[in-house]
């Protein structure tokens, strides 16, 4: 009898676990780099991977998870936005069940938009390139139906929020890794950058095929000023000016491809989210945004602190929060939370064609 009742407790939970998704939080989905991978690495064997202290200090385990910060990445900070617990990393384990409703991170450190991006992280099993991720996508829909059924799959996907970031390591791990580098060698940087536009939007048509109707695309931060190239290619303590020119190249030709999809699919399908304009006014003015600087990472060794990566025999400051950086290349908690409430709330200098706030609230009112 006992037995009974409680069988028929946890059957009543299972059915409040599946039917809350579609009266609350929103399925989020999210693609691309370092910079959105939620532990993906940490499953496979690969240099790039963020999973021993001090990574993790700040977050709430206060544990290594493979995000390369010291607590919660940006889509952490979204997942929070939308009333959502963070999305488990594709590879996990514990990723089946209620919680394939929550949505999934299917990033990976390293990767680019082009597939020999991040060659030199591969040992014996490769890195998550984005056509795996996109391969990945598909297997979840199919366990996704497998849960809920075919139609209310469907909705989920078209319904969910999307996230992708790629297209910084196509310069600094590619394009830029050594002197003399194969596709330097084969293109200018100008051909290049009209390269990568064509087969990132690709990637993203893709996406929309696979249901993706509301998507987040944020283009490449100012990679010259980033602490690893400031002490790997700076002499005065200036922004790189080649990484510089790269994204001023990059991000503008973004955006207008997202026009170009946007008149396609329908307006506001792609929305353009301007990091390059979020990192540069931390730059221009830390202190503005309380930071001690923009210049120093917070863990690390070397000028800049932007030597090598961040390990437990690293010089690491003292309060996390003086620092845009976290890493050579990774924001800080605090950094990434202006960086998403500019996305939330800012102005067209920042988000385009609308914020995410704004995205968010048209969504809502337009389900049941
Ligand atoms: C990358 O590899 C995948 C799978 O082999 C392929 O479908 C895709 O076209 C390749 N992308 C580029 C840009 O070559
Ligand atoms: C962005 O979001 C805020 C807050 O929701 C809103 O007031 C503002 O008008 C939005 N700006 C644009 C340009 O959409």
């Amino acid at each position: 009898m006992a037995g009974g009742a409680s069988a028929l407790a946890i059957m009543a939970l299972g059915v409040l676990l599946l039917a809350a998704p579609s009266e609350c939080a929103r399925a989020f989905f999210v693609f691309g780099d370092s910079l959105v991978d939620n532990g993906n690495n940490n499953y496979l064997m690969t240099t790039a991977r963020a999973d021993s202290p001090p990574y993790g200090i700040d977050y709430p385990t206060h544990q290594a998870t493979g995000r390369f910060s010291n607590g919660l990445n940006i889509p952490d900070i979204i997942s929070e936005q939308i009333g959502a617990e963070p999305t488990l990393p594709y590879l996990s384990p514990e990723l089946h069940g209620a919680k394939l409703l929550v949505g999934a991170n299917f990033a990976s450190a390293g990767v680019g938009i082009l597939n020999d991006t991040g060659i030199q992280f591969v040992r014996t099993v490769n890195i998550v390139r984005v056509s795996r991720q996109l391969h990945y996508f598909g297997e979840y829909q199919g366990k996704l139906r497998a849960l809920v059924g075919a139609s209310q799959a469907t909705q989920i996907v078209n319904r969910a929020l999307v996230l992708i970031t790629l297209g910084g390591n196509d310069f600094v791990n590619n394009y830029y890794l050594i002197p003399f580098s194969l596709r330097s060698r084969q293109f200018s940087l100008p051909d290049y950058v009209r390269y990568l536009i064509f087969e990132y939007k690709k990637i993203l048509m893709r996406l929309y095929d696979m249901g993706a109707r509301r998507v987040l695309v944020t283009g490449t931060g100012p990679l010259g000023c980033a602490p690893a190239e400031l002490a790997l290619r700076s002499r005065d303590g200036e922004c790189d000016r080649d990484l510089m020119r790269a994204a001023e190249l990059f991000n503008p030709q973004l955006s207008q491809a997202l026009e170009e999809l946007n008149a396609r699919y329908g307006d506001g399908t792609f929305i353009a989210a301007n990091s390059f304009r979020v990192h540069f006014d931390f730059i221009s003015d830390p202190a503005a945004y309380g930071f001690r600087t923009a210049k120093e990472a917070c863990c690390g060794q070397g000028p800049h602190n932007g030597v090598g990566l961040c390990t437990a025999v690293s010089r690491l400051c003292a309060n996390r929060d003086q620092y845009v950086f976290w890493d050579s290349y990774h924001p800080t908690e605090r950094a990434n939370r202006i960086i998403v409430s500019q996305f939330m709330t800012g102005s067209l200098d920042y988000v385009s064609p609308l914020n995410l706030s704004t995205a968010l609230h048209i969504d809502a009112s337009l389900m049941d």
